[in-house]
C-alpha cells in the first residue's frame, strides 16, 4: 500500500553521527532516549511526547507504552498565544496541528536533528509566520534533570505579539498508580509554587510498598533565556484544561487567561501540571526569543531553589551544558570507531555502541516498547551486556561486576534470576515463581572467557566467591524446608561457616550439572525455557538440543582453559567442594553416558549431598584429570548430537534439530503444516564446532531456504502453523512477530558470529548486512539509527535501543569482521573483511582499546584481494615494522609488547594484507 505521508528517512549530517529527518511526526512509534549516569531516564518523541522517570516508583510524567505515544495527550508542551491568530503549540501538540499531519494544503514544516545524546525539533508554521526550535537533553552531571530550550522566531513580515506558556503534566508518583488508585493518589499531591516554577511533593507513597511518607519531589522550573521568571502559573490540570477542554486544547491557553497562581502558594490534592506562563512580548520580523524549562526529580524539596535556577535557567547555562553533554557522550563512545567503505555503516555503528550503555542504565524497562519489568536486569542480559563493556573499556573495570555476579550462582548450578543495583543483590525471581532457565548457566562462561582473553587475567579463575542460597533446591524442583529467610542468602557449610568456592568452581557447576540434567533423548532439559523466553511450556519432557550444543562447547573450552591455567601459572591442582567429585565421574566412579537414567541418578545423588548445606570439605584434584573429564563429556555430547540430531527432510535439506517438545517429540523437520526449523537450533552447533565444516555448509543452505525472507531477513523460525501448547507461548504470537518468526536480531547476530567463527565470512557478512539494511530502511523500519530487538512482519523495527543484540553486534564486528581480539591477554588479528568493505584507498580500519592502549588498526589491501585470498604479510607499529607469531590464520602480538607502548596515546598498527 502506498503511504501518502511518506517520510524521507534519516540522514547522517556530521562526523559525530548526528542525524536529521524531515517530518518525523508523520511516523508513529518513534522515540529517542535521553539519559544520564545519575539515573534520569527519559523517552522523547518528535512531538516531545514520552515520559521521564528515575525508577519504577518515581515518574515525573506518566509512564507510556508505545500506544500511549499517540493516544495520550500528556506531552511536554509549549504553547504560544499569538495575538489576532490561533494558539499554536511549539511542540506540535494542539488539536489543530495534529490534524495537519494529513492535510496537504496547510502545512507545518517539521525537521528533527538528534545526536549523542540530544534531540532538536524545528517546527515552522508559514501561515502564522512562527518558528520554534525545541532542544532537549539530560545533562551529564549528578542531577536528575531534563532540560528544554524553546527558541521562538518571527518568520513573518509583521510584528507578532506572543504569550508563551510551558505546560508539562506532572504525574509525580509510582508507575503502579496508573491502575492502582490513580485518583486517590492525586489526593496525596502537595503542589508548591515559587518564583520560577512548581514543585509537587506527594505526602505519601501509596502502593504495594505500603503507605510510606514520601519525600521525592517533582518540579518544573522555567525562565526566559535571560533568566527572567515566569509571570504566574496554572498548577492544576482541571483548571488548566477547563471544563470540556483537554491537554491539546486547554481553555486557559485558548482564552489567554491570566495566571491562576502566583509564587508562594500551596495547593493540595489534584492532578498537577507544570504550566508556567511567561510575559507577553512582541517579536519583530526576524526576531527570536528563548525560554528554558528544567524538569527535575529530587530526593526532597529543594532547600535552595535559586541555586538550581542559577545552574539551569538561562540560555547561557543551557548552551554550555549541552556542549559538555556532547563531549561527555563522545568520550564515552570514543574507544571504538569503525572505518569501512560504507560511511553510513560506520556512523550507524556509533549508535549501536551506545546501546549497551543504554541497557546498563535503563535495564530492560523504561522505554515505550519496554513496558514491563521494574528496572533491574535479568541474569542472561546482564552477562551479555558485559560483553560489550569488556571491549569498550578497560576489562579490569568490568571485573568486579563479573565477580559479584558469580555470587548469584546456586550450588545446584542454577542461579538467582534478577540482579539488583547493588553488588551482591539478588532476587530468586521477580514474580516469586520457582523456575529455571536452562541457558542461564552457559553465558557466564562466555563472558568470563572474553574477560580473560581481553585482560590475560587467568588467575581470576582462582578467586573465591560465595554461593546464592534460598529455599529452592534441585534446580527449583524441590524446596529446602530447613532453610529460613533469616538465615540469609549465602550458602553455609556444616559448621555454619559461609562457604566459598573458586570462580572456576562456580562455572564448572553451571556447566557440568547440565551434562547430567537430561531428558529422554539424552539432551539437556528445557526446564522453564532457554534463551527463547517464549519456549516456556515444555518443563517436563522438553529438551533444548540447541543449548546442549552450547554446553558441549563450553565444557570443551573449559577443559582447554584449565590446561592454559596450568601452563601459565604452574597450578597443578584445584580445590573443589568434595561433593563435586560425584559429577567428575570419570575420576570418581564412571557412569554410562548413553544412559539418560544413569545421568539423572548421578545428578540426584549430587543434589542430595548439598541440598541444605554443603560439607565444607575441599578436595584437591589434578587439573589434568578435571580437564580430561570435561573433554570426554564434551566429546560424548558432540558425537551424540552429530549422530542423533542431524536431520534431513523430504526435500533433501539438512540441519540440526533444536528442540523436543513437552510430549518428547522432535520439533524440527517436515510436518503436515510445512517445514519446521529454528535458527537457534543452528547457531550453537555452528558456533561451538559441533557441526562439521560440511554440516555448516548444509546448515547455511537450509537457513537460506527456510528462514531467509527477502523482506524481513533471517527469521527466528519457520511458520509452524499452529499454537504449540507443548513448546511455548511464543507460538501464540502472530507469525513474523517477536519470538515467533520475526527477524530477531539477537539470534540473527549470533548466527552471523557463528558463521564468521567458522570462517564463513561471506555468510556472516550477509546476515549482519541484512540487519543493517533492514534497520536503516526507514521507509519500513521507522526507527532512528541503531539495531532494534526485532523486525516485524511489516518490516518495522521494534523494541528499539534496549536489546542484547547490540552487544553481540559490536562484538561480532570487532572480534570477527575486523578480527581484533584478545587471546589470553595477547592481541590476535585475523581480519575477515570482504573486498567490498575496503575503501577507495583499499583500507578498512578500526580504532579500539586493548591493554589500556588506543590502537588504530589499519588493514591495507593494496592488491584488492577478496577474503580467503589475503593473509597478513607485514605489520608496522607507528611506522616501524614489527615481528609477530602466526597461529593458524591469526597473527599474535604479545601483550608484553603492547604494554611497552605509552598509555593514553594513539598508536597506529598498519597491517599489510597480500
Ligand atoms: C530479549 C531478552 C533476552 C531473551 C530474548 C528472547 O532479547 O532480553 O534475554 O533471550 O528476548 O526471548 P533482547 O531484547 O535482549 O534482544
Amino acid at each position: 500500500m502506498k503511504n501518502e505521508n511518506k517520510s524521507s528517512g534519516w540522514k547522517f549530517i556530521d562526523e559525530d553521527s548526528t542525524f536529521a529527518i524531515s517530518n518525523p511526526q508523520k511516523s508513529s512509534y518513534l522515540y529517542f532516549p535521553l539519559v544520564n549516569e545519575a539515573g534520569m531516564m527519559s523517552a522523547i518523541t518528535p512531538t516531545l511526547h514520552g515520559d521521564i522517570k528515575t525508577s519504577q516508583n518515581t515518574f515525573l510524567m506518566a509512564p507510556v507504552s508505545a500506544e500511549d505515544l499517540h493516544n495520550s495527550r500528556a506531552a511536554r508542551n509549549f504553547w504560544v498565544h499569538i495575538e489576532g491568530k490561533e494558539v499554536w503549540s511549539a511542540t506540535g501538540n494542539s488539536a489543530k496541528q495534529i490534524s495537519l499531519n494529513f492535510n496537504q494544503e496547510e502545512k507545518e514544516e517539521v525537521h528533527l536533528e538528534a545526536g549523542l545524546l540530544w534531540h532538536k525539533v524545528i517546527r515552522e508554521n508559514k501561515t502564522m509566520g512562527i518558528k520554534a526550535v525545541c532542544t532537549s537533553f539530560v545533562p551529564a552531571n549528578e542531577d536528575q534533570v531534563e532540560l528544554l530550550k524553546v527558541q521562538l522566531s518571527n518568520t513573518s513580515d509583521q510584528n507578532l505579539t506572543v504569550t508563551p506558556t510551558a505546560a508539562i503534566p506532572l504525574y509525580a508518583r509510582s508507575a503502579d498508580d496508573i491502575r492502582d488508585h490513580r485518583h486517590v493518589t492525586s489526593l496525596l499531591h502537595r503542589i508548591y509554587t515559587s518564583t520560577y516554577g512548581i514543585e509537587v511533593q506527594p505526602t505519601l507513597s501509596f502502593d504495594e510498598r505500603g503507605h510510606k511518607i514520601n519525600h521525592v519531589t517533582y518540579s518544573v522550573f522555567g525562565s526566559e533565556g535571560n533568566g527572567e521568571a515566569p509571570t504566574g502559573f496554572f498548577p492544576v490540570v482541571e483548571d488548566f484544561i477547563g471544563e470540556g477542554g483537554n491537554l491539546d486544547w486547554p481553555e486557559v491557553i485558548v482564552k489567554n487567561a491570566s495566571p491562576q497562581s502566583n509564587a508562594g502558594e500551596t495547593i493540595e490534592g489534584y492532578e498537577a501540571i507544570g504550566a508556567l506562563k511567561f510575559n507577553t512580548i512582541t517579536l519583530k520580523p526576524g526576531e527570536s526569543k528563548s525560554y528554558i524549562v528544567a524538569l527535575m526529580i529530587t530526593d526532597n524539596r529543594l532547600k535552595d531553589v535559586s541555586e538550581i535556577i542559577k545552574k539551569y535557567c538561562s540560555e547561557e547555562q543551557f548552551d554550555l551544558l549541552l556542549e559538555q553533554n556532547k563531549i561527555d557522550w563522545k568520550e564515552k563512545l570514543n574507544n571504538l570507531n569503525f572505518q569501512t567503505s560504507d560511511i553510513d555503516f560506520n556512523k550507524w555503528m556509533k549508535w549501536v555502541t551506545l546501546q549497551p550503555i543504554l541497557r546498563r542504565i535503563y535495564g530492560c524497562s523504561f522505554l515505550p516498547h519496554h513496558d514491563y519489568g521494574k528496572g533491574g536486569r535479568g541474569w542472561r542480559d546482564l552477562w551479555q551486556d558485559c560483553l560489550a563493556l569488556l571491549i569498550m573499556d578497560d576489562p579490569q573495570k568490568v571485573k568486579d561486576l563479573l565477580y559479584n555476579n558469580f555470587a548469584g550462582v546456586r550450588i545446584d548450578g542454577s542461579n538467582a534470576t534478577i540482579i539488583g543495583s547493588e553488588p551482591g543483590e539478588f532476587v530468586a525471581d521477580r514474580n516469586n515463581i520457582a523456575r529455571v532457565w536452562m541457558d542461564h548457566g552457559a553465558w557466564p562462561f562466555l563472558t568470563t572467557m572474553l574477560y580473560i582473553n581481553q585482560s590475560g587475567d587467568i588467575e581470576f579463575l582462582l578467586e573465591n566467591q560465595t554461593y546464592f542460597k534460598d529455599t529452592q533446591i534441585k534446580r527449583s524442583k524441590d524446596l529446602d524446608l530447613q532453610w529460613k529467610p533469616e538465615q540469609g542468602n549465602l550458602l553455609k557449610s556444616e559448621n555454619s561457616d559461609i562457604y566459598k568456592g573458586t570462580i572456576f568452581e562456580h562455572m564448572l557447576l553451571q556447566n557440568i550439572v547440565q551434562f547430567f540434567n537430561v531428558g529422554k533423548h539424552n539432551n539437556i532439559k528445557l526446564e522453564g525455557a532457554d534463551w527463547n523466553d517464549a519456549f516456556d511450556l515444555a518443563p517436563e519432557l522438553g529438551e533444548s538440543v540447541a543449548f546442549t550444543a552450547l554446553y558441549a562447547s563450553n565444557l570443551k573450552e573449559m577443559s582447554q582453559l584449565l590446561l592454559s591455567l596450568q601452563e601459565k601459572t604452574g597450578t597443578e591442582e584445584l580445590h573443589l567442594a568434595k561433593e563435586i567429585m560425584i559429577l567428575l565421574d570419570s575420576i570418581s566412579n564412571p557412569i554410562n553416558y548413553d544412559s539418560a537414567e544413569q545421568k539423572l541418578q548421578r545428578l540426584n545423588q549430587y543434589f542430595e549431598s548439598c541440598s541444605h548445606k554443603i560439607s565444607g570439605d575441599k578436595i584437591s584434584v589434578s587439573i589434568k584429570d578435571i580437564a580430561a573429564d570435561l573433554n570426554s563429556k564434551a566429546d560424548w555430547m558432540i558425537t551424540h548430537l552429530r549422530q542423533n540430531e542431524w536431520i534431513k527432510n523430504e526435500e533433501g535439506f539438512e540441519w540440526f534439530n533444536g528442540y523436543y517438545n513437552n510430549d518428547a517429540e522432535r520439533v524440527e523437520g517436515n510436518h503436515t503444516n510445512g517445514v519446521r526449523m529454528t535458527l537457534t537450533g543452528q547457531v550453537f552447533p555452528v558456533m561451538g564446532e559441533v557441526a562439521t565444516k560440511d554440516q555448516v555448509k548444509k546448515i547455511s543452505k537450509s537457513v537460506t531456504k527456510y528462514l531467509k525472507d527477502e523482506k524481513i531477513g533471517y527469521r527466528l523460525n519457520s511458520q509452524f502453523g499452529e499454537i504449540q501448547q507443548n513448546i511455548g507461548r511464543g507460538f501464540g504470537f502472530a507469525f513474523g512477530h517477536k519470538e515467533n518468526g520475526a527477524m530477531f536480531s539477537h539470534m540473527a547476530v549470533m548466527y552471523s558470529n557463528a558463521m564468521y567463527q567458522r570462517q564463513f565470512a561471506h555468510e556472516g557478512y550477509d546476515v549482519l548486512n541484512s540487519i543493517y539494511e533492514l534497520s536503516k530502511n526507514f521507509e519500513l523500519s521507522r526507527i532512528y539509527p541503531g539495531v532494534p530487538e526485532y523486525i516485524s512482519e511489516k518490516g518495522r523495527g521494534m523494541y528499539h535501543y534496549l536489546t542484547g543484540s547490540a552487544s553481540w553486534l559490536l562484538l561480532t564486528v570487532l572480534t570477527e569482521m575486523f578480527g581484533v581480539k584478545g587471546k589470553l591477554g595477547d592481541l590476535s588479528l585475523e581480519p575477515k573483511l570482504l573486498l567490498n568493505q575496503f575503501n577507495d584507498q583499499n583500507q578498512s580500519s578500526v580504532f579500539s582499546y586493548f591493554a589500556n592502549r588506543h590502537l588504530d588498526i589499519i588493514y591495507k589491501n593494496e592488491n584488492g584481494l577478496e577474503y580467503g585470498e589475503y593473509q597478513i604479510q607485514t605489520i608496522t607499529l607507528n611506522g616501524e615494522e614489527i615481528s609477530f607469531e602466526t597461529k593458524q590464520k591469526a597473527v599474535i602480538i604479545s601483550r608484553e609488547f603492547i604494554s611497552r607502548l605509552t598509555e593514553n596515546e594513539n598508536h597506529t598498527l598498519e597491517v599489510i594484507l597480500g
